[in-house]
């Protein structure tokens, strides 16, 4: 057993389709928990630390700048292997890529929305993971 924490971020676009529910609905029918959970309103230097890896890439400022849309529920998870298992329940990053099945997959990809609409964040890595839930959970 590798018993994990993650940060799972439902993103302003999954707030503003009513998608928060659903999507804790999985990660709790998946067998995971929920430690922790607050719906925040980001400020911008908060994004810019969280996103830190990606500054200077092309899709990092239209990323920061939607991210501050709306309201995040940030959600702190654990479970075995959880980190990597919360990223296959939401799928690979391009929801028009994403499997059937994925919350990213089945919702992800509206007519008209951007790559970065793709409703979750889950951190990549356990050292991402305690990084990002020391910034969202303070
Ligand atoms: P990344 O960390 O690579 O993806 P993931 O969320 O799957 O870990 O990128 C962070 C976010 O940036 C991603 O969720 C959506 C956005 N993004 C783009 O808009 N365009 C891109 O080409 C990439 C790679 C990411
Ligand atoms: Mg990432």
């Amino acid at each position: 057993m590798a018993v994990e924490e993650t940060l799972v971020l439902v993103k302003p676009d999954g707030v503003a389709r009513k998608l928060s529910g659903e999507i804790i609905r999985r990660i709790e029918a998946k067998g995971y928990s929920v430690v922790d959970l607050r719906m925040v309103q980001p400020e911008r230097s908060r994004l810019e630390q969280h996103y830190a890896e990606h500054q200077g890439k092309p899709f990092y400022e239209p990323l920061v700048a939607f991210m501050l849309e709306g309201p995040v529920v940030a959600i702190r998870v654990a479970g075995d292997r959880v980190i990597e298992g919360f990223r296959v329940l939401a799928g690979t990053t391009d929801p028009t890529l994403a499997a059937p099945g994925t919350i990213r997959g089945d919702f992800g990809r509206d007519w008209g929305l951007a790559v970065q609409q793709n409703l979750v964040h889950g951190s990549d890595s356990v050292e991402s993971a305690q990084r990002e839930l020391g910034l969202w959970f303070d």
